[in-house]
Formats: structure tokens, sequence, C-alpha cells
């Protein structure tokens, strides 16, 4: 029996948005990730998950989400099916993501989603019979991301009382619009930078828990000098209605060595990947990059995640 059941907060039977989770329930995530580090690494072997079986089921492009999954299972002592390509699947046939969601819970004792419908993970856990995990719902929610975002942050600089940057495409990245709602619960400074066309909505801005936490719109050379972490993401092509609106925006922001003279030599820059040009290749050198280890973390937050919602014993 995991610790957050035990101790009644229930909630976590699936994970589908990070709003879910109170600020105890992720420190304690983030704890049990520290846990499972050596085994991420392959240094330890834990078996806890012998004989339990994820199903991947990826309704969009995924390198890092579904593989790093499997990675975390399988150190586990668990098992993965993985859907094929929808082409190749009966979702080619018309069959409903309700019936695919029915059908997999037969099979797994868990099922990983990712689906370009904003809350079709909320509707696939109303409808399953295993615990789902959201893995990204179009520009929803990507909580699985966030809690490996935050270990980062936890590890590599800190995440209490940090000034953090989120720039770029914050209207329709779904990992900003899970990260800042965490981030609002640990005292932070959030300052957000994009170019016009993709801020975050006055809504998204005002929906936010400012109790402890501040939320300012500024531009990179306001706060580069004073920021902990700068965490730069994509411009999300495919979430664009036409093709000539993307034009518009496209290539609009780089972080270049040039542009980082005057950061604090502890500050940090993270990047949820895939990368495509807004982080200069050279800047992968520097002391600040952070990206690559991000994507590792991935793996023990998973564990942590996986271990929970099928009851493993860490
Ligand atoms: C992100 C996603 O899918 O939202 N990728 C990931 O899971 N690491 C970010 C992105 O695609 O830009």
């Amino acid at each position: 029996m995991s610790i957050l059941k035990k101790e009644g907060v229930g909630r976590f039977k699936h994970l589908i948005s990070i709003d879910e989770l109170t600020k105890e329930d992720i420190i304690y995530i983030l704890r049990l990730a520290e846990k499972f580090e050596p085994i991420a690494k392959g240094k330890k072997v834990n078996k806890s998950l012998e004989g339990k079986i994820l199903a991947n089921l990826f309704f969009e492009p995924s390198t890092r989400t579904r593989m790093s999954f499997e990675a975390a299972m399988k150190r586990l002592g668990g098992d993965v099916i993985n859907m094929t390509a929808q082409e190749v699947s009966s979702v080619a046939k018309g069959e409903t993501l309700a019936d695919t969601i029915r059908v997999v819970g037969n099979y797994a004792d868990i099922i990983v989603l990712r689906h370009p419908l904003v809350g079709a993970a909320k509707f696939a856990a109303e409808n399953s019979i295993v615990p789902v995990v959201n893995a990204g719902d179009g520009a929803g929610q990507h909580p699985t991301q966030t809690l490996l975002d935050l270990y980062t942050m936890m590890k590599e600089a800190k995440l209490e009382g940090s000034k953090i940057a989120l720039m770029g495409d914050l209207k329709y990245s779904r990992t900003v619009h899970s990260l800042i709602k965490a981030l609002a619960l640990f005292n932070t400074t959030i300052y957000l930078i994009s170019p016009p066309m993709l801020r975050l909505s006055e809504e998204f801005i005002e929906g936010l828990d400012t109790k402890t936490s501040k939320v300012f719109e500024v531009s990179l050379e306001e706060v580069i000098d004073e920021i902990d972490v700068l965490y730069v993401t994509r411009i999300q092509k495919e979430r664009f209605p036409d093709e000539e609106e993307y034009r518009k925006v496209a290539g609009s922001y780089v972080i270049t060595l040039d542009l980082l003279r005057n950061t604090k030599e502890s500050m940090i820059i993270m990047h949820p990947l895939p990368r495509v040009n807004e982080i200069a290749t050279d800047v992968d050198k520097t002391r600040h990059a952070r990206y690559f280890e991000q994507a590792f973390y991935g793996v023990p937050i998973r564990m942590a995640i996986l271990s929970e919602l099928l009851d493993g014993n860490g």
C-alpha cells in the first residue's frame, strides 16, 4: 500500500493533472524518486513491479516520455506492451478511445496515454478499469514532465523560493501549463517570456494560485542576471491552426552564448526537449545546460509514479 493512499490522500488513483497533487504529494514523489535513482542508473536492483504490465498508448509522437516509462517499468521488473502505430491498430478502423481503453485495461495493469485532445486523459480515466497516466493531452497538461522538471530544479538548482523564467511558446506548451501551477506552490518568482502571439492567456494567469508566488511578464534582458532557472520550450508547431501563423513566429527566439554573458554562475537552463533551434548547440557545453540530465530524471520520477499507482513497495 502506498503512503499516499495509507494517509488517505486517495486522489492518486490516476495521474491526470498536476492540480490533483498537493505540495506535500509532490515533495513525497520527489523524495521517492531520489530513492529510485541508483536503480534508474542500473547500479542497484529492485524488481518490485515484477508481474505487472504497462500499456503505452501514444496517439502523438514521443521519444523521451514513452521510452523513459518503458525503462522505468523494466528496471522495476515489470513489462511493457505498446500500441502499434494508429494506422495499423483498430483505431484506423474507427474504434473509439473509450473502447480502446476498456480493452487495453484487460491486458495491462496501468495505461500511459498521450493524445492530441485536451481532456482525453480524464475521459480515458473515467472509462478505465486500471490506472491511467496522462503523458500529454494536446495543449492541456503533462504532469509527469512537471514532476521531472521540479526534480531537476531540486537536484541541479533549487526549487523553493527560486526565480524561474519560462520562455517560448507559453500558449500551447502543455509542459508550461502544468509546471507553472506546481511552481506556484513553492514560493517562487515566475517570469513569463514569449513572443506576443504566444503569451499565456490572461485567464490562465488570473487562475493561478499566487498566495505565495509572484508572476510577471517580462523580457529576457530584464531578468537574465537574477534568475536561477531558464526553462525554454519549442514552438508547438502542431498546435497552430494554420502554417502561416506558425511562420510568423518560427525562429523568433534563440538562446545563444552571447545572451548568457550576465547570468549567475549557478543559473541552469532546462528544456523538456525535443529542441528544434531555441537553444544554440554551443550552449550545451556550458555549465548552465541541464536538459540532458533533465531527460534522465524522467526515469526515477516515472519509477516513483508507477510504484505509487501500482502499489509497488519501493
Ligand atoms: C514535450 C511534450 O510532448 O509536450 N515533450 C516531452 O514530453 N518531453 C515538449 C514538446 O514536445 O515540445
